[in-house]
C-alpha cells in the first residue's frame, strides 16, 4: 500500500489498472475478515459534502468510515451548508480541510469536486458531479464484475437506459475501455444516446468495440452483463420529455428468458421502473450485492488514500 496515499479521486482513470487491482484485492480481504479492519481508521475524520440527494453513496461512505473505526461529519443538501449564504466551494473545502482528514463531495455542477480538490490539501473524492462522472460507483461496478464474472476483460456489456445523462455509465465506459476486448452494446432511445466523449473513450480503448441500438431484446441474448440505469429526471430541461422517455425500457421476467443463463444484471440504483421487482429473485440479478460491494470498496479506498496500514 502507499501509492494512493494523499491522492484525490476525480475520474475513473485517475488510478492505474494495477492500483485499482490492489484496491479490489484489499476490498476482498476486508470483505472476508471485516473485524481485522475495525480500527484501521481510528482517529480519522471523513467529511461528506453532499449538495445533491444520495442514499447509497453517502451512506456507504459513512458506513465505510464508521466500520473502519473512524468518524464522520458532513451535510446533505445545500441548504444546510454555508453555500446557502453564498460561500464558494473553494472556501467551504478550505475550511473543511481544517477539520477533516479526507472529504467526499457530490455536486450538481460538473467539475465542482475538482475545484474542491484544487483548493485543499486533504484527499478529495468525487461522489458524483452532475451528468459527468461517478468514479466510486465505477470502483463498485468493477469489483462486482470481477467477483461475479472472474475477469475484467473480454466481456460483452449492455448499457441500457439514460446513456446521455447517466454519469455512472460514462465512468464505467471509461474504466472498462482500458481492458482488452470489450464489446459495448449501447441501448437507449435516440434522445438519450451517449455523449461524444464516451464514444471517444471506447474508440481510444484497448480494442473495444461498440454497437448502438434502441431495442433491448436485440442485445439480450449476446450479453455477459446488462447494466440498467434510470432516466435521470433531475437533468431534464422539461417534464414532458421526461414523461415520454421514462419508461422506455422495462426489464421483466419475460425478457430475462431470452438472456443468457450466465448474464448478470447490474444497476447503480436507485431503480424507478426500469427493472420489474419480479426480477429481484432471479439469481442473475446482482444489484443489491453490488450496493453492498460499494461499502467494501469505499473502505479500501479510504484506507488507501489515508495511507493507513492495517
Ligand atoms: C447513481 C448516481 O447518483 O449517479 N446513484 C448512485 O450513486 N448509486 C445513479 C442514479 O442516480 O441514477
Amino acid at each position: 500500500m502507499g501509492t494512493l496515499q494523499g491522492r484525490d479521486l476525480m475520474e475513473p482513470l485517475d488510478f492505474s489498472a494495477e492500483e485499482s487491482e490492489e484496491l479490489f484485492d484489499l476490498s476482498m480481504r476486508i470483505m472476508e475478515d471485516p473485524k481485522a479492519y475495525a480500527r484501521a481508521c481510528d482517529g480519522k475524520l471523513l467529511a461528506t459534502l453532499f449538495y445533491e440527494p444520495s442514499t447509497r453513496t453517502r451512506f456507504s461512505f459513512e458506513a465505510a468510515m464508521l466500520r473502519l473505526g473512524g468518524r464522520v461529519i458532513g451535510f446533505s443538501g445545500e441548504q444546510s451548508s454555508s453555500a446557502a449564504k453564498g460561500e464558494s466551494i473553494a472556501d467551504t473545502v478550505r475550511t473543511v480541510a481544517c477539520y477533516a482528514d479526507i472529504a467526499v463531495m457530490r455536486h450538481p455542477k460538473e467539475g465542482a469536486p475538482l475545484v474542491a480538490a484544487q483548493s485543499s490539501d486533504i484527499p478529495v473524492i468525487n461522489g458524483g458531479d452532475g451528468g459527468h462522472q461517478h468514479p466510486t460507483q465505477t470502483l463498485t461496478d468493477l469489483l462486482t464484475i470481477r467477483k461475479e464474472k472472474g475477469r475484467l476483460s473480454h466481456l460483452r456489456v449492455g448499457l441500457c437506459g439514460d446513456l446521455k445523462f447517466g454519469r455512472t455509465v460514462h465512468s464505467l465506459i471509461k474504466a472498462l475501455s482500458r481492458y482488452e476486448g470489450m464489446e459495448f452494446y449501447l441501448i437507449s432511445p435516440e434522445e438519450l444516446v451517449v455523449p461524444e466523449y464516451a464514444r471517444k473513450d471506447i474508440a481510444n480503448g484497448n480494442g473495444s468495440r461498440c454497437m448502438e441500438l434502441t431495442r433491448m431484446q436485440e442485445a439480450l441474448p449476446h450479453l455477459d452483463i446488462l447494466y440498467m440505469t434510470r432516466v435521470q429526471k433531475e437533468r431534464f430541461f422539461n417534464e414532458e420529455d421526461y414523461v415520454r422517455l421514462k419508461d422506455s425500457y422495462i426489464l421483466d421476467a419475460n425478457k430475462m428468458k431470452i438472456a443468457s443463463p450466465d448474464m448478470i444484471v447490474m444497476h447503480p440504483l436507485p431503480r424507478v421502473n426500469e427493472i420489474a421487482t419480479e426480477v429481484d429473485d432471479d439469481p442473475r440479478a446482482v444489484y443489491f450485492k453490488q450496493a453492498k460491494n460499494g461499502m467494501y470498496v469505499r473502505m479500501a479506498l479510504l484506507m488507501s488514500l489515508l495511507g493507513v496500514e492495517n
